[in-house]
């Protein structure tokens, strides 16, 4: 069984140093405000919370839980101290990391005295590189010490909800840590071993970027909701019932598909759906805020994929794939066929490997190149050999992966520009010659 400090007796501290405790674990809680401090010592929750009640009581009394404001006792009384201090807004909106510092500052300083090896975890909400560029620097300042050495430092998000959090605690939907040092990843792949969920063990600016993309998804799905509820009210219909239709797809909705950062989304339906959806609701004098965002930042990523390829500064481009996806000959509204498009507009020379167009082009169809508003001579740019492509272009881009393609590809970006708006082959991440739109 672990020791552990919680520092910051809030919501998160609270509930976390409760269940802690009842699993068995000794749990020093710290807090600067005396009022919690008494509360917990006292056996009493010091907010309102299903379940906590009992589980403080319980665990105070058979002595497995305190609190106290003395950071060097808690310090020198546990192996790990996890931080879950509140990080509110700043003025311009940026986190507020002044609570998080001082209490690396005051655990950086007990540090300095403490000669065991001990862990800090921090559990607040934190943006990407807060560890490494306000953490970690305290603690080592404040204690003479370097981190991932002579002490432990992990990044370790709470993602539970408030009214059902000790529920939440003990039938997770994520679990995700970054760890410095294989003692902070060991204390922590043991506390949640025994959990129904699957342990991601990350670097640190990766788990603190995953509790971003978490909060602000949940605030994604509330807008959407709202918005849907709102089109669907205006045309006589009950929003919440659509939305539960809807939410009883696993496969296609409430899945991973449609996740996976990369290229702006075309084909024959999502773009004119979303137009038609987003008129509609103007017709019934509905905003349609996220409808408009929707489009606006599609084309944004059409613009930014311009503006990678232009900047490699090629004249000469080879694209493989243009249609809208792999499997298919459809060019209607491929974001493929409008980057290519664009390109040639601005003087560059394209050329394009895509079999499935290539197929329809060689055998005649009636359907071939369809769909294609706005790249001028398809049918001329079109060509069947990867390698002379490779070869007579200045820059490649590759929107579809087709499997024949991706060892040329992997063996072309190590020494010409390539720019990836699908991620052909996993093991790539922007770096050298090589760029992915979103890796
Ligand atoms: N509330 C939630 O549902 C939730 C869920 C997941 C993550 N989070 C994140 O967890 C963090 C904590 O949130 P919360 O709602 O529990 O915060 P909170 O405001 O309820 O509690 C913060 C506690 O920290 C204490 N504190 C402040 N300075 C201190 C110091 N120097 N030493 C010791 N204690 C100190 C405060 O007195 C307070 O009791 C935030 O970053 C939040 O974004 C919150």
């Amino acid at each position: 069984m672990a020791r552990i400090s919680v520092f910051g007796i809030g919501y998160v501290g609270v509930v976390s140093a409760a269940c802690l405790a009842r699993d068995g674990h000794t749990v020093i809680a710290v807090d600067v405000d005396p009022g919690k401090i008494a509360s917990i010592n006292a056996g009493r929750t010091p907010i309102v919370e299903n379940g906590l009640s009992d589980l403080i009581e319980t665990a105070v009394a058979e002595g497995r839980l305190s609190a106290t404001d003395d950071v060097q006792y808690a310090v020198d009384n546990t192996d790990a101290s996890f931080i879950a201090v509140g990080t509110p807004s700043a003025p311009d909106g940026s986190v507020g990391l002044v609570y998080v510092d001082k209490v690396c500052e005051n655990i950086g300083k007990a540090l300095m005295n403490k000669d065991g090896f001990h862990s800090v975890v921090i559990r607040s909400t934190i943006v990407p590189g807060s560890c490494d560029e306000t953490c970690i620097p305290t603690l080592e300042r404040e204690s003479g010490k370097t981190a991932g050495q002579d002490f432990g430092v992990g990044y370790y998000p709470e993602f539970l909800r408030e009214s059902t959090a000790i529920e939440d605690y003990y039938d997770p939907g994520l679990i995700v840590f970054g760890a410095m040092d294989e003692g902070t990843a060991e204390i922590l792949t043991d506390l949640n071993k025994d959990l129904p969920c699957k342990i991601h063990v990350v670097d640190l600016r990766t788990a603190e970027m995953v509790k971003y993309t978490s909060n602000s998804w949940r605030a994604v799905k509330v807008t959407y909701a709202n918005e849907i509820g709102n089109i669907a009210k205006a045309c006589g219909l009950d929003g919440q019932h659509v939305m539960e239709i809807l939410t009883s797809d696993t496969k296609a909705i409430i899945s991973k598909f449609f996740m996976r950062p990369g290229f702006a989304f075309g084909g024959s339906c999502l773009p004119k759906d979303v137009r038609a959806l987003r008129h509609l609701a103007n017709e019934k004098g509905v905003p349609a805020h996220m409808m408009n965002a929707v489009l606006e930042a599609n084309e944004a990523q059409i613009a930014k994929a311009v503006s990678m390829i232009e900047s490699a500064g090629a004249k000469e481009v080879g694209f493989v794939g243009v249609a809208f996806k792999s499997g298919t000959d459809d060019l209607r509204e491929s974001p493929l066929a409008t980057l290519a498009g664009r390109l040639i507009n601005d003087g560059i020379n394209v050329k394009i490997y895509d079999p499935y167009v290539k197929e329809a082009f060689d055998e005649e169809q009636p359907g071939a190149g369809r769909g294609n508003e706005v790249i001028p001579n398809l049918a001329d740019r079109i060509v069947g050999d990867l390698t002379s492509m490779i070869t007579a272009s200045d820059a490649i881009v590759v929107g579809n992966v087709y499997d024949e393609t991706v060892v040329e590809l992997s063996e072309a970006a190590k020494s010409k520009p390539v720019v990836d708006l699908t991620r052909f082959n996993k093991e790539l991440v922007s770096d050298g010659t090589y760029e992915g739109i979103c890796w």
